[in-house]
């Protein structure tokens, strides 16, 4: 037997354990592993009754993701499953940590559950592009009843032991030693007479309803909330067979659901996030050894827009934190803002009114830096500029106890200039929240030149407590994600001048599955905004740097977007939704004879390959510079801070998809028709003459 499964018996009771640190992975080796198990089980005298238990924090994560770009391996995981269904005797699956994917589908199999009050059970298979495929989408409505499972199958979100108890997925909670609360539970089973219950014997109940009409609304309504996604109607299709067909069928038809997910490129760029995700806190430098310190009391410097947002982040992690403003009076301001936020929140039913008053009394306003003394981080989120900044780093240098963490939240100034307002640019790092701070998950925690390795880990140890997804990135002017969209709405906007409208350039990025198109972006977050990026550019780019023009002719009119109810697109009052704006046309045409352009037609593979090669060729040059760590992490930033769609991957994983060559013709074609600021970048070059990929070249070398 594999040494990652352990067959151990005392009296008549047997207990199988799994033990593939960190997660229990269900890997080829502890396939096997578990098939020699049960066979031994098999043939031990006297037994009664089995338990399955996992060792370390949790019982199962599910099939090891890792093998799904490999050929399939045999025992195939449906194999083990049914074995342990099969078993002669009753069979117990212990859970605690979590029961994740084929994990939960291994304890389907089992002929009972118990969990500790903390499990976390679910099916997550769809946020990988996949469906269960172990059995999950047949024997979980027969356990809990169609409407629960398709929830649970097509949200992939898990539910608590307690919420498992009350749906009849498991069938007692414990607490304490597994192996002591299974023995227990399995002795009384055996008492009371429990025998074998086969789950596959079971039926899935739909009750009250027509079946073919609750199968049809449920795939328009899927359809619906998954736009372009292509495993979730798969996951309704199998369930539905949970109903229509015997067990065995049922798996027939779950298993080439399953491979047609596997196949599909949106599980490889779904899972690349997964992973992606994973490899960001691996960073050069930060070993096991280096201890973070410890963050238990936090400030905020600058109450604004992004200051109120991160003090918010910090309430909802349970952390207090004292927000500082200049005076009483913008105080006031922020504080409110902050009560606004939550009562917003409430209003909308995600958060109870006591909640609210829990997280607001974590925040506490102050106006003297000298309350600041013994926090262990401050985050300054005060104006964009470099004097400013200088004077409040002075301050906290002079107040901040030794080894308080000194982070800047800018978005666009030098971190090492910041720094040298201190005597301690170690303990300096940026940490780049994105709008709102309290509700984007994107943290770019941004290592200085000096910045200790401690400090990183602190910073990157902070993020994960906030719950957000951390890349570190390096000094440079809009570190990795906004360096990389100056250039990507720069061509969006070239592409206006060219021939374009916005309305085709939005539904065309939309299309391929940004959440929003450039346009409606800018209209939402105020061209007054883009201008003021637009005229520090101006003076920091070399002259002559091809800039499009657009922006400073509607600018120019008052055309603010939706604050002014006209931008790009025009707004009716109080509402959101972007109609054309009657004056675009004759700007367009203005926009164009300035620039001495020619309008033509330009069709959506051309915009799509302008803006979005735009973003790779810039993260490439990031790469190079050594400003991203990895072309995962650009993906990452992308996916959680940008709207590109998940199922993509990423910019970088995209490009790898088209293929490196193809992405270098395409570049060298715009470098030739377009001028010098299309130049391939260095490693791009490299790559697509040695047939690389960015995702398999790792770690910048
Ligand atoms: N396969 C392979 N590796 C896995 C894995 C899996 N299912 N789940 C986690 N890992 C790895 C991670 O990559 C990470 O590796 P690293 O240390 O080398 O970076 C390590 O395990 C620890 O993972 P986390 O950092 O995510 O640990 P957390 O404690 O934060 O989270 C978890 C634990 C909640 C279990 C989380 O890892 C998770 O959500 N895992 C994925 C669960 C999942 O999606 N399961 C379904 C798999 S598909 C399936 O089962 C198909 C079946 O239906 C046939
Ligand atoms: P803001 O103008 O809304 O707020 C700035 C606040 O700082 C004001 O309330 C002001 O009273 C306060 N302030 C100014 N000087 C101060 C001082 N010496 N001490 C204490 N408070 C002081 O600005 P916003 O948008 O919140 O930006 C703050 C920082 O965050 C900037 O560095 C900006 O570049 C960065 N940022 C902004 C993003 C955005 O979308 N707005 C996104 C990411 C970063």
């Amino acid at each position: 037997m594999a040494a990652q499964v352990r067959f151990q018996q005392s009296g008549n009771l047997g207990w199988i354990t799994l033990d593939n640190p960190p997660v229990n992975a269900l890997s080829q080796p502890l396939r096997a592993g578990l098939m020699a198990a049960l066979e031994q089980a098999a043939q031990a005298s006297g037994l009664d009754a089995l338990l399955l238990l996992g060792t370390g924090r949790l019982f199962c994560a599910g099939a090891d993701i890792k093998e799904f770009s490999a050929p399939p391996m045999a025992p195939a995981l449906p194999d083990v499953i049914a074995a342990v269904e099969a078993f002669s005797k009753p069979v117990i699956a212990v859970l605690h940590g979590s029961a994740l994917g084929g994990g939960l589908e291994l304890a389907l199999g089992a002929h009972y559950r118990i969990a500790t009050t903390g499990t976390s059970l679910g099916l997550p298979e769809v946020k990988l592009g996949l469906l269960p495929g172990a059995g999950g989408t047949q024997r979980l409505p027969r356990v809990v009843g169609v409407p629960k499972a398709l929830d649970m199958i097509v949200s992939g979100a898990p539910i608590t032991g307690e919420a498992a108890l009350a749906a009849g997925l498991v069938d007692t909670l414990y607490e304490g030693d597994a192996l002591q609360a299974g023995t227990a539970y399995a002795l009384e089973l055996l008492t009371q007479g429990g025998g074998v219950r086969r789950t596959g014997e079971r039926t899935a109940a739909l009750e009250g309803n027509d079946p073919q009409a609750y199968f049809s609304e449920q795939k328009v309504s899927v359809e619906k909330r998954f736009p372009g996604l292509y495993s979730p109607l798969r996951c309704v299709m199998a369930v539905q067979a949970s109903i229509r067909l015997p067990l065995a069928e049922g798996l027939k038809r779950e298993r080439e659901l399953f491979m047609e997910c596997l196949q599909s490129p949106q599980r490889a760029g779904l899972v690349h996030a997964f992973f992606a995700e994973r490899e960001a806190s691996k960073v050069p430098g930060v070993t096991a050894d280096t201890r973070p310190r410890s963050v238990e009391h936090a400030a905020v410097v600058g109450g604004g827009t992004m200051g109120v947002g991160i003090a918010l982040c910090f309430a909802n992690a349970g952390l207090p934190v004292k927000l500082l403003e200049v005076d009483e009076t913008a105080l006031a301001r922020a504080l409110q803002r902050a009560r606004d936020t939550y009562a917003a929140s409430v209003k909308r039913g995600s958060l109870s009114p006591i909640d609210m008053e829990q997280r607001l009394g974590l925040i506490e306003g102050v106006t003297d830096y000298a309350a600041l003394a013994e926090v262990d981080v401050v985050v300054e989120a005060v104006f964009e500029d470099m004097a400013v900044k200088h004077r409040v780093f002075e301050t906290l240098d002079a107040v901040c106890k030794p080894g308080a963490l000194l982070a800047s939240n800018t978005s666009s100034l030098d971190l090492n200039e910041i720094a040298t307002a201190t005597r301690r640019p170690e303990d300096v790092i940026g940490l780049h929240f994105f709008s709102p701070a309290n509700v984007m998950r994107l943290l770019e925690v941004v290592r200085g030149a000096r910045t200790s390795a401690e400090a990183l880990a602190t910073g990157l140890a902070l993020g994960k407590r906030l719950k957000k997804v951390s890349a570190v990135v390096g000094v440079c002017d809009g570190f990795v994600g906004n360096r990389m969209l100056f250039q990507y709405g720069r061509e969006a906007e070239f592409l206006l001048e060219e021939g374009a409208t916005p309305e085709q350039v939005d539904a065309a990025l939309r299309s391929f599955g940004m959440a929003m198109g450039p346009f409606a972006m800018r209209d939402l977050s105020g061209l007054d905004i883009g201008m003021a990026i637009r005229n520090r550019q101006r003076q920091q780019l070399p002259p002559n740097y091809p800039l499009p023009c657009l922006l400073d002719l509607l600018f120019e009119k008052g055309m603010l977007g939706q604050k002014t109810g006209c931008g790009f697109y025009r707004y009716e009052a109080g509402a959101r939704t972007p109609l054309p704006n009657p004056e675009l046309p004759a700007l367009l045409q203005a926009a164009s004879r300035q620039q001495g352009v020619e309008r033509r037609a330009l069709s959506d593979e051309y915009i799509l390959d302008r803006t979005l090669l735009a973003l790779v060729n810039e993260g490439a040059k990031l790469l190079d510079e050594g400003i991203a760590l990895r072309a995962s992490d650009i993906d990452l930033i992308y996916l959680n801070g940008y709207g590109f769609p998940a199922f993509r991957g990423g910019p970088m994983f995209y490009a790898d998809t088209l293929g490196l060559g193809t992405v270098m013709e395409r570049i060298e074609a715009f470098h030739r028709e377009l001028g010098a600021w299309w130049e391939p970048a260095p490693l791009l070059q490299r790559l697509a003459r040695e047939g690389g990929t960015f995702t398999g070249k790792g770690a910048s070398a």
